[in-house]
């Protein structure tokens, strides 16, 4: 199952990768936001990271006004790696090399061609391991410092 979420600067977007994401018959859970009234992205970074911490969705998806916020917040959730993607490369490499389980997006940033080929490549993009596992692991006990 895959979480989603957004604030009311990445509601219109979202609404057009939920198209994609029932297009394609990917289970999903939408955290809201559901209309454009004014929010706190932190509220919905944090429900869509829980549903994966708790095990109960495999990946994110978070959409704020630049993606900023919604992926900050996120990363102060143990056990999330949000990144932050606006181009292919980054979507793609952020799974091979960073294991990472949100993809964030700005919904006042980029348009919904490329936020749905973004999400594509990250959804069925596996991490490659090998070395990068040692630096995830290395990144994850970071955690465990402060
Ligand atoms: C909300 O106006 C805006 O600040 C938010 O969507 C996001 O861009 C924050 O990083």
């Amino acid at each position: 199952m895959i979480a989603i979420g957004c604030d009311h600067g990445g509601f219109a977007l979202k609404q057009e990768i939920i198209k994609y994401l029932e297009e394609q018959q990917i289970p999903y859970q939408d955290f809201g936001t559901y209309s454009e009234e004014s929010c706190d992205y932190p509220e919905y970074a944090e429900k869509v990271a829980r549903s994966i911490t708790s095990g109960e969705a495999e990946k994110g998806i978070l959409i704020c006004g630049t993606g900023i916020g919604i992926s900050i917040a996120a990363n102060k959730i143990h056990g999330i790696r949000a990144a932050l993607c606006h181009d292919y490369f980054s979507a793609k490499y952020t799974r091979l090399h960073n294991d990472a389980n949100i993809i964030a997006m700005g919904g006042r940033v980029i348009g919904p061609g490329l936020a749905v080929e973004l999400v594509d490549v990250f959804l069925h993009t596996e991490f490659e391991g090998g070395r990068h596992a040692r630096r995830v692991e290395k990144m994850m006990a970071l955690e465990e410092k402060d």
